[in-house]
């Protein structure tokens, strides 16, 4: 099932790649980061195109929660424990021109948002401690947050401490790219849809590879969520995170659905906000996130739906969905330069939930940048320095990542885990209809990854086109996922996300 704001997905009209075009800047991603970059540059006389390799809207942000808030979570503290009060306080001036911007531009192109207020809660002793560190952090940061004690926040459950920050905004993340993507076209932007970025060279103009034919550009900036160029080895510092999202209508006899924009800290993290459709409210409840590639998805999304139930009064499950983001080993995004790109690359990811105001501080602080200029706070936080625990951090992710790897294909090879290949697909009992799955199975050394979806076998490489992890099947969604930095495929092995660029092989290519 797709996201709410996506259904039905709204036509939004886009352009016919021309190849051998050069512009002054192409960006990569039409999120929320591309689109905003794009139109910021254009404003500024720039030609511009954006290169997306599915559809407006088909990352994160088309699936995304859209809160746009400055209450968030625990992070101020985290980056307190990897970073000095100044550095803090970038982020969150950041954050607040970002959280800005994109309240005047709603505004000035007419897109509905709501203002709501924020809260933070915690459901036990441990979590009010959170609270008090997150509140203690966010002041020294500059931002004043009230505490609540014995709060009623208006949940239909105890909770045991909360954090609110009034007047903070809701919207239709969806209804925001349409907006932004006529806008930018309507000052010249071309936007080219099913076109993948695949390659860049160095030297000037920067020679950009995609799946429909070659570009030129003076300036390249990757939106792509996680980025998909491999230099300066951002995926090693990325963890990606997939959560669960699901939207209820109220039951008529029902209490009426908090208003708030709520998120809880502590286990299981869980996120409400309403929202309307079809003229009537909807509750989204989202949480359960997990790295990419581990556990059950179908458990989580299923503990999701019963949790729902079991706290609101709620008719019917209209939308489940799915997504996931990134998150800086050490809770700062990566904006800037991407390392041995020449000056001319730029990247800008890792917002860990808080894209809403981080993607538009990211474009902010990147269109500055390539205009020779900087923003203060973008200043600092460019020329921060990675305290100890970030880089331990780092290492541990990375010592994890490692043992993934060589467990991943350990597990691939071993007899336990096989079926001889050539037997499964057309077993009877495997290809009756509505029967799903999928399993790795090893066909001499080579892993494979056979699934069944509706009865219909697929058969692809089980090993991942980044950097050869071995994937895991998703029974949520249907897709290979890998463990290592959260590349997705579908069954026949079509790239659906991820740092990866290209599809999975065939299950008998050996090349
Ligand atoms: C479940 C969930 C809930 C969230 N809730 C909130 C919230 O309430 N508030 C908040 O502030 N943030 C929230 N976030 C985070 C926020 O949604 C994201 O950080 C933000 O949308 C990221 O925007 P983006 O433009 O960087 O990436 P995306 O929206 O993912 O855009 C990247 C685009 O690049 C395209 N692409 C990928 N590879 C290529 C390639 N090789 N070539 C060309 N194009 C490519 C993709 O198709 C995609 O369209 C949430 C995230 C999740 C997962
Ligand atoms: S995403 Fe990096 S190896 Fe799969």
């Amino acid at each position: 099932m797709d996201s709410i704001w996506l259904d039905p997905r709204p036509g939004i009209a886009t352009d016919l790649f021309v190849p051998d075009g050069h512009y002054d800047a192409v960006v990569a991603g039409a999120g929320l980061t591309g689109l905003v970059s794009s139109l910021l540059l254009s404003r500024a006389g720039l030609r511009v195109a954006v290169i997306e390799s599915r559809f407006v809207g088909a990352g994160t942000t088309g699936h995304t929660t859209a809160k746009l808030s400055l209450l968030q979570g625990t992070t101020m503290q985290e980056i307190r424990k990897n970073f000095p009060a100044e550095v803090a306080h970038a982020y969150m001036e950041g954050n607040k021109e970002g959280q800005s911007w994109l309240l005047r531009y709603l505004d000035e192109v007419g897109v509905p948002h709501q203002s709501r207020d924020a809260f933070t809660y915690a459901v036990d002793a441990s979590g009010r401690e959170q609270l008090e560190k997150e509140a203690e952090a966010s002041s020294e940061a500059g931002l004043q947050i009230d505490t609540l004690e014995d709060p009623d926040i208006g949940l239909p459950y105890a909770v045991a401490g909360a954090l609110v920050l009034r007047d903070q905004a809701q919207f239709d993340p969806v209804d925001v790219l349409t907006a932004l993507c006529n806008d930018v076209r309507a000052r010249g932007v071309k936007v080219f849809e099913d076109t993948r970025l695949t390659g860049a060279g160095n030297s000037a103009p920067v020679e950009i590879t995609t799946s429909q034919g070659l570009l030129f550009a003076d300036t390249l900036i990757i939106a792509t969520g996680t980025p998909v160029l491999d230099r300066g080895g951002f995926f090693a510092k990325l963890e990606p995170s997939r959560s669960y999202l699901a939207a209820y209508t109220g039951a008529p006899d029902g209490r009426p659905f908090p208003q708030g924009m709520y998120l809880s800290v502590g286990n299981p993290g869980r996120s409400l906000r309403t929202a309307t459709r079809h003229g009537k409210p909807v509750l989204l409840v989202g949480g359960n996130g997990h790295p990419v590639g581990a556990g059950s998805p179908s458990a989580a999304a299923r503990d999701l739906d019963l949790w729902a139930k079991e706290h609101f009064t709620v008719a019917e499950r209209t939308h489940a969905w799915s997504a996931q983001d990134y998150r800086s080993v050490n809770a700062v995004p990566f904006v800037g330069p991407m390392p041995r790109g020449g000056g001319r690359i730029h990247v800008a990811t890792g917002y860990n939930k808080w894209g809403m105001t981080n993607a538009v501080a990211a474009a902010l602080r990147l269109s500055t940048e390539i205009l020779g200029e900087e923003t203060p706070w973008g200043a600092v936080l460019a020329h921060r320095t990675s305290g100890a625990a970030a880089l331990a951090e780092t290492g541990k992710f990375n010592a994890g990542v490692a043992k993934g790897l060589v467990t991943g294909w350990a597990h691939a090879l071993t007899e336990s885990n096989s079926r001889v290949a050539e037997k499964a697909p057309d077993d009877d009992e495997a290809t009756a209809p509505g029967r799903t799955d999928g399993r790795v199975v090893h066909d001499g050394v080579h892993p494979v990854a056979e699934s069944i979806v509706d009865g219909r076998t697929c058969r692809v490489s089980a090993v991942c086109t980044h950097l050869g992890g071995i994937l895991t099947w998703n029974d949520e969604e249907r897709s290979w996922d890998c463990p290592l930095h959260g590349s997705r495929f579908t069954p026949s092995g079509i790239l659906i996300e991820g740092p990866a660029t290209s599809d999975l092989k065939p299950a008998d290519d050996r090349t």
